[in-house]
């Protein structure tokens, strides 16, 4: 992707969202530097809306998630091979899941149970996952979390530092934006 369409995309990201600028900008300048964003702030500020908008135009393997407290690590990694584990493998079968995405987006991130939590920061930090015991290169761009909260325990604290760009995100400021949110909404729009 060339530089003119990723700000191509920026300035229609900016024109779509109100008050989200440095969102905006700072998602890009992460693509670019293959760093990893995190978007913290309060229900309905729209950090999965922007998110997976900015992901719809960037093409490549897209994969995106909602952790919860109950979330396996099948879920993200992919389902052991039986075929493998006949011959006493255990293999994931990772295909369209985030070991093969360029970009993916992980809502709700500290959610997860450790093992799915401590899985990604490897992914994060080295672009490596381990499949019956070999790393495997992840062809892994930017990872995108989302969350209402900061990491509540330290153990989190590891994969909450290796999202170099965070952003607060506040409900819209001025009343004159938020009317035009609204009537930007299609689902909100009075026929
Ligand atoms: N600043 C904004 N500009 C444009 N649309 C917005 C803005 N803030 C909120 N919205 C709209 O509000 C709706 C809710 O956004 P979204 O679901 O992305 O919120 P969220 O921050 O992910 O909330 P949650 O924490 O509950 O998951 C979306 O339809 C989005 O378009
Ligand atoms: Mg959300």
């Amino acid at each position: 992707m060339t530089l003119q369409k990723l700000l191509q995309i920026e300035a229609e990201l900016r024109k779509a969202y109100f008050e989200r600028d440095e969102e905006v900008h700072g998602s890009i300048v992460a693509l670019l530097a293959r760093q990893h964003v995190l978007l913290l702030g309060p229900p309905g500020t729209a950090k999965s809306q922007l998110v997976e908008d900015l992901c719809a135009r960037i093409g490549g393997n897209y994969f995106s998630w909602l952790l919860t407290k109950f979330s396996t690590p099948e879920e993200l990694f992919g389902p052991i091979s039986l075929k493998a584990l006949e011959q006493d493998k255990y293999t994931r079968i990772i295909t369209g899941k985030l070991p093969e995405a360029h970009i993916a987006f992980i809502d709700e991130v500290w959610k997860g149970s450790s093992s799915i939590l401590n899985t990604l920061l490897r992914i994060v930090n080295e672009r490596k996952f381990d499949n019956n015991g070999a790393p495997v290169k992840v062809p892994l761009q930017s990872l995108f979390g989302a969350s209402n909260e900061l990491p509540e325990s330290g153990e989190l604290s590891a994969l909450y530092d290796r999202f170099l760009l965070r952003f607060m995100t506040q409900y819209i400021a001025s009343p004159q934006n938020f009317v035009n949110m609204l009537a930007s909404q299609p689902s909100l729009r009075i026929p």
